[in-house]
């Protein structure tokens, strides 16, 4: 695709992190964003502006458009990763962990989306690639098993919402807006998995084996390509058949 300019949020690791690496492998310039730090390598790319960014922040999402554009004149896409998991089940979750879950996932997805598009709104268009979750057609189940809970599942099925309502108020202005929907995908966020949990995973998916960070990664790069010019409002399961 044509040089763009792409905020990856979710970039410290796991998908963010390898959607943020092949993207600068491709010539494109990427702002890097999460709480926790950007790994070196990224952030010595001369075309990557590593930044420590709160998605639930809406001042820190604001400012992090404006370096972007400050840095490299435009933003094209945002490709938007962070979440946070909780695998605990309805009797122990916390309302506090509950809503926390809720404010990074979904409140999060809506700020940093609605940053970038208010810039992209008047500078010809862009795109948008938001993360749901397998988990929300599988119930995922806390437990020994490490799936998400309820405030997981609620979080992530709140991203099919978002991703239309979002398409549509934003289609007017030739924003796109679709969402990547992993299924068990090998990165930090499943660490706590047991093996037998990984073998379930790989077990339920038609091509026999878990995830791996590019399989989502490639299908956001995907979505925010010329490519996918005509796709919007769409969720694009990546579960190698175990979410459908
Ligand atoms: N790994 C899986 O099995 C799986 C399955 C389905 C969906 N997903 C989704 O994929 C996306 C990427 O997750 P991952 O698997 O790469 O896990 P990950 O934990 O490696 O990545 C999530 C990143 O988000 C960052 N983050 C958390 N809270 C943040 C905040 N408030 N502001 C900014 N950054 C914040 C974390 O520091 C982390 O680097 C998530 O939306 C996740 O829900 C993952």
């Amino acid at each position: 695709m044509a040089q763009k300019t792409v905020i990856v949020t979710g970039a410290a690791g796991g998908i963010g992190l390898a959607c943020a690496e092949g993207l600068i492998r491709d010539g494109h310039n990427v702002t890097a964003l999460d709480i926790q730090d950007i790994p070196p390598r990224l952030a010595a790319a001369g075309t990557c502006l590593a930044l420590a960014v709160d998605v639930s922040d809406e001042s820190q999402c604001l400012a992090a458009v404006a370096e972007t554009v400050g840095r490299f004149g435009a933003l094209d896409a945002l490709c938007h990763f962070a979440a946070i998991h909780s695998t605990k089940d309805w009797l122990g979750l916390s309302a506090e962990e509950f809503n926390r879950v809720l404010a990074v996932s979904v409140t999060g997805s809506f700020l940093i989306a609605r940053a970038a598009a208010a810039h992209m709104k008047d500078h010809g268009g862009g795109a948008i690639v938001l993360t749901s979750s397998g988990s929300v057609q599988m119930s995922g189940v806390g437990g020994g098993s490490g799936r998400g809970g309820p405030a997981y599942v609620s979080s992530k099925a709140g991203i099919y919402g978002l991703n239309r309502a979002l398409a549509r108020s934003l289609g007017p202005f030739g924003i796109r807006v679709n969402t990547v929907s992993p299924g068990a995908t090998e990165t930090p966020m499943i660490a706590e998995y047991t093996e037998e949990a990984r073998a379930n995973a790989a077990a339920r998916t038609m091509l026999g084996r878990i995830g791996q960070p590019e399989d989502a990664a490639d299908v956001a790069r995907f979505l925010i390509s010329d490519r996918a010019r005509f796709v919007t409002g769409e969720v694009i399961s990546v579960s190698g058949g175990g979410s459908v």
